[in-house]
């Protein structure tokens, strides 16, 4: 089984790399930069084709690795010239699209599928090495799909499967809970800032908070892991924060924090943590601008 890439970015190259170290064969790569192709072709031991259509030659699986909004039009380019044909897996590893938007290769007689990987390879090196722990989603619209399983069972990653209805849903989790941590993050330590104290120091000293609450999700589950003065219905607490917040200026996080309060209220009633009466009150203060 030969796995080839157009495109040859962070993702294709690292990929490739991981694939390879894990005795997977490559064919090769086309990037419409040639000392990408060569680049990534160099740490695989494989080619770099100076057409698509040499990819297609070789190749049993074609991953299109170019940005989210060029696999479309990458995918058109390659079925308009004869290649792909029943003998083809086509697949892409974007998070956001399901394989659809792979049509043209599935009209030539291809299997088509999304592969995603869980994680940001942001950095090279760091994505290879968080690769063995990554999950993926594989997202598929037809059967055929044993040789990507193959592929998968031999990197000994551990995978779900989704459906093409479900791919939207399920990358907005994935941005929920990557991107959006990240911007509270910097809304928390923007607040602290303001305190006086070092965004950088301060988030060493709230590390252990962090780290603490992600792995009482882990163990509990969302609702159980939930403490804090919403989870309590602590009035008075609620009032002084609100009050603090409008005090300095920070608007922004003040309509964070009631969004955010309210849907915290919810997730506090899911585990009665305080009573009906208190949430009430909590719920009136956060609704109040
Ligand atoms: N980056 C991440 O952290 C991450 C994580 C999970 C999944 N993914 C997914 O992985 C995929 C690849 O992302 P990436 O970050 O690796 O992208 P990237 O680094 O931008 O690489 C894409 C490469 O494909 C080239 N290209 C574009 N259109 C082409 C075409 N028609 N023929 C040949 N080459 C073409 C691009 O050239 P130009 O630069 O000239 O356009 C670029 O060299 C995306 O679907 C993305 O959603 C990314």
């Amino acid at each position: 089984m030969q796995i080839g890439f157009i495109g040859a970015g962070k993702v294709a190259t690292t990929f490739g790399r991981y694939l390879h170290d894990r005795g997977l064969s490559i064919s090769g790569y086309y990037d419409r930069h040639d000392e990408k192709a060569a680049t990534a072709s160099e740490v695989t031991q494989s080619q770099s084709y100076p057409r698509a259509a040499a990819v297609v030659a070789d190749s049993d699986i074609i991953l299109i690795t170019t940005r989210d909004d060029q696999i479309a039009g990458a995918c058109e380019d390659l079925c308009r010239q004869p290649g792909i044909s029943t003998r083809h897996l086509v697949g892409h590893m974007s998070g956001a699209h399901s394989s659809r938007i792979l049509d043209k290769a599935g009209q030539r007689g291809a299997a088509l599928f999304s592969l995603h990987p869980l994680q940001a390879f942001a950095d090279a090196d760091k994505a290879l090495a968080d690769l063995p722990h990554t999950y993926f989603s594989l997202e598929s619209t037809g059967e055929r799909l044993q040789p990507v399983k193959d592929m998968l069972a031999q990197m000994g990653n551990r995978y779900f499967s989704i459906s093409p209805e479900h791919k939207s849903l399920y990358h907005i989790s994935a941005c929920i809970l990557s991107n959006y941590l990240v911007t509270l993050m910097a809304s928390g330590l923007t607040t602290l800032a303001h305190s006086g104290i070092d965004p950088r120091e301060g988030f060493q000293a709230m590390r252990p908070l962090i780290e603490c609450t992600l792995s009482n999700i882990a163990r509990l589950g969302p609702a159980k892991a939930l403490t804090g003065p919403i989870a309590r219905g602590d009035v008075g607490t609620v009032d002084h924060h609100l009050q603090a917040l409008r005090t300095w200026g920070l608007e922004d996080i003040e309509s964070l924090y009631r969004h955010l309060g309210l849907q915290t209220l919810e997730l506090a009633h899911q585990s009665a943590l305080s009573s009906p009466e208190k949430a009430a009150a909590v719920r009136q203060l956060l609704e109040r601008t």
